[in-house]
């Protein structure tokens, strides 16, 4: 009996250790963690003990050259410009999918990203108000990657060591990240859901991406949690949702106000004829997915999206259709030059608006 269950013990062990080893951090602890901020009687971090006992701060770790073999992300690239040709997906990019800091941070080029502390000073124009009006909680502060004036971690939390505590060491990537706990949230990035690509979009195609969870609302007051926009609508407010600010009239059946987000294109195909049917390409069914400009999906499934009009809400127009949420080379960290075109640029709207190119 005891040797029965020592066995299926051991079984489990096998089966679900290799499963669960994805994507958390991996290595010895001194890789990343350091006792009393002391070696020899030298600071390891010269600027003092960084919280959780970290040999390095965010961008410390996260700074570097995306290989495609790299396993931490890297969003800040320092010493050469990313390459990022027209839409940053192109095959010989080395951008992930929130884009690079390095033209707000090194470039100096504010409209370029999101202007976080310790990686650039305030935005001068922007200082560290959020266009649209912030919803809660309203960060008081310069941007941080994670806490209160952050995107990542508990939202709740000001500190953003103590606001992402938890999550590296209990990540895996091949779940449907269903929002409940930070580590099972999108990114780490507190209650959003999805279902992320294992090399954060490095070169990604229609059949290796991450997959947005969106919501194709009833009505514009809807803040539609867990979805990626809602998470942008927590500073940039009325951008996303709002009683009237979205819709003219009846949310989804008249014209509108601000650019529709968490709305599903095809309530639109049905009257537009052939504009959002022929999304990226196709006829209005199984279109193939576009990584240029994404669309979120109801489907909380681990099932990739890899075509568009398939099943029920999966065609969800999303902040991240036009937007990267790090940096772009474009003005409003556009995914593509919008301004530039048509004597230059790239008309990303096409790949939805297909009758106005
Ligand atoms: C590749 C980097 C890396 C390695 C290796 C690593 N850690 Fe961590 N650890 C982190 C980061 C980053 C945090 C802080 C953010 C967080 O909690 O997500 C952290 C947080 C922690 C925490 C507090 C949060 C929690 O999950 O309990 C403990 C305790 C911890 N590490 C212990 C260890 C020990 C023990 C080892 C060696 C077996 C180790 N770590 C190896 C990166 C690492
Ligand atoms: C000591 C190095 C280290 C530090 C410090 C560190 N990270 Fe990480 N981070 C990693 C590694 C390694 C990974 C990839 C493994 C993983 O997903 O846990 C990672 C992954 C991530 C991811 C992707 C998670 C996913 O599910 O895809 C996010 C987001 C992130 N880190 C944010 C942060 C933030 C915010 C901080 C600061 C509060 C931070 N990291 C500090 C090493 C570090
Ligand atoms: C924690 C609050 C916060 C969240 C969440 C947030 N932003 Fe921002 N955003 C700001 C602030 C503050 C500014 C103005 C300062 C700056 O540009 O860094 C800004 C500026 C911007 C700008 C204008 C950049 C410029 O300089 O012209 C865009 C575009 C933008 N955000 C898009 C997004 C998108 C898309 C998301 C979701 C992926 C998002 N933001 C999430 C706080 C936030
Ligand atoms: C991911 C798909 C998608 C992308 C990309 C996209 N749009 Fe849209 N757009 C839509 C949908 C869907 C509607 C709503 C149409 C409707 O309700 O009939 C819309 C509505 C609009 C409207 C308002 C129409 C009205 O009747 O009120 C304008 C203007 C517009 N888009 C311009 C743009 C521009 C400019 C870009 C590029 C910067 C762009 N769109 C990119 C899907 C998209
Ligand atoms: C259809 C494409 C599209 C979508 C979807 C979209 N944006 Fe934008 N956004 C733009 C374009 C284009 C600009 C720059 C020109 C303009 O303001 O029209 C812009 C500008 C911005 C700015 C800068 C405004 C300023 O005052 O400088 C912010 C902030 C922003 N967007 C946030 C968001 C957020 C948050 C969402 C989702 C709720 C979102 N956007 C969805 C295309 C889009």
């Amino acid at each position: 009996m005891r040797r029965a269950a020592t066995i299926v013990l051991i079984l489990a062990w096998v089966i679900l250790v290799p499963l669960h080893s994805i994507a958390k951090v991996t290595g010895p602890c001194v890789n990343c963690h350091t006792m009393h901020n002391s070696q020899a009687g030298v600071s390891v971090v010269a600027e003092g003990p960084v919280p959780c006992l970290l040999n390095s701060d965010c961008i410390g770790c996260h700074a570097g050259i995306n290989d495609g073999s790299n396993t931490t992300p890297y969003v800040l690239m320092t010493d050469s410009v990313p390459i990022y040709e027209s839409t940053g997906t192109e095959a010989d990019t080395n951008t992930l999918a929130g884009g690079n800091f390095y033209w707000v941070a090194i470039s100096g080029l504010d409209r370029k990203g999101h202007n976080v502390a310790g990686v650039v000073g305030l935005d001068s124009t922007l200082g560290n108000t959020p266009p649209g009006g912030v919803e809660d909680p309203s960060p008081s502060k310069q941007l941080t990657c994670a806490g209160v004036n952050g995107c990542h971690g508990d939202r709740d939390v000001y500190s953003p060591y103590k606001a992402m505590s938890g999550a590296h060491h209990n990540n895996d990537m091949t779940l449907w990240k269903n929002g409940t706990t930070l580590a099972l949230s999108y990114r780490f990035l507190d209650e959003v859901q999805g279902l992320e690509d294992t090399d954060y979009e490095y070169r990604p195609t229609a059949q290796h991406h991450n997959k947005y969870y969106g919501k194709d609302r009833a009505g514009e007051a809807d803040r539609a949690e867990g979805t990626i926009s809602s998470l942008c609508g927590q500073c940039h407010g009325n951008f996303h949702n709002g009683s009237g600010e979205i819709a003219s009239g009846t949310f989804g059946n008249g014209v509108w106000l601000r650019h529709p987000t968490d709305f599903d294109m095809a309530r639109a195909k049905s009257r537009s004829g052939g504009e959002y049917a022929g999304y990226n390409g196709g006829t209005g069914t199984g279109n193939p997915y576009s990584v240029v400009s994404p669309v979120a999906t109801s489907d909380t499934s681990t099932n990739l999206n890899t075509t568009v009009f398939s099943g029920t809400d999966d065609a969800i127009v999303m902040c991240l259709s036009c937007h990267r949420a790090h940096g772009t080379p474009n003005d409003a960290i556009l995914r593509w030059d919008y301004k530039g075109w048509p004597a230059g640029g790239y008309n990303g709207c096409a790949i939805c608006h297909t009758e106005k190119d």
